[in-house]
């Protein structure tokens, strides 16, 4: 007879499926782990590092996201080495850009300002970093706040792999690295067809619909299922 094969989260047994990461057992058996860059669907990037968990007898932390589960594993994904790298990345993803949750539009859907709240970090920190590229603002659709991206690479598989627009990309290097268009031009002037994919995967408010402006946000709103009218394919949307 098959035995199934398990592995142990937080001193709890559970089975998991073939080919299954540690994130996706924890999250099947309802185990929270937090994640940023995470895109369902999609090839895992292991971009944010928020997923760490420990894994014993691993010489570090693992990226949870990305490492599959095996058979015996022990993983803790609350552990004190945890927590600190956890709360070690927010306190740098908040420093690197202008994170006002008081004035972005993404106020109460921003995961990365739940997780600094989950994990009590504040930007404090470290001392911020000024933005190198100016808010574009310059098509009908979409505003882009360069000082509020944390380089997760959602928007980037959300256009490439799930839409196959390969409209935008990750580039440049180091301080400097930015999502670029081809030949980093602006959206408008870029393959972009603006059909909003890369707006409902981005996990922080670097990217929001213009008429979101001074409106109602996500707190103060009721969730519909609606048709969105970006680009007239008419995709079912909440
Ligand atoms: Fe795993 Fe970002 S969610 S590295």
């Amino acid at each position: 007879m098959k035995t199934k094969q398990t592995i142990t989260i937080n001193g709890k047994v559970f089975p998991f499926k073939k080919e299954e990461t540690i994130l996706e057992a924890a999250e099947r058996n309802e185990i929270f782990i937090p994640t940023l860059c995470h895109l369902k669907g999609t090839t895992p990037t292991g971009a944010c590092r928020i997923c760490m968990v420990e894994v014993k007898g691993a010489r570090s932390l693992v990226a949870s996201c990305a490492a599959p589960a095996e058979p015996g594993m022990e993983v803790k994904t609350e552990s004190n080495e945890v927590i600190r790298s956890r709360k070690l990345t927010l306190a740098l993803m908040l420093s690197s850009g202008y994170h006002d949750c008081l004035l972005c539009p993404a106020t109460g859907k921003c995961t990365l300002q739940a997780l600094a709240y989950r994990y009590n970090v504040n930007g404090r920190r470290f001392e911020t970093s000024k933005s190198r590229y100016p808010l574009e603002n310059i098509n009908p659709f979409i505003i882009r706040d360069f000082s509020k991206c944390i380089l997760c690479g959602r928007c980037v598989q959300a256009c490439n792999d799930v839409q196959v627009n390969n409209a935008i990309d990750l580039g440049y290097r180091g301080v400097a690295a930015k999502v670029v268009t081809a030949g980093d031009r602006t959206l408008k002037d870029s393959d972009c067809v603006f059909c909003g994919e890369c707006i409902q995967v981005c996990p922080v408010g670097a990217l929001y619909p213009k008429d979101a402006l001074h409106k109602p946000r996500y707190g103060e709103t009721e969730k519909v299922r609606t048709t969105c009218s970006y680009c007239g394919v008419g995709c079912q949307m909440h």
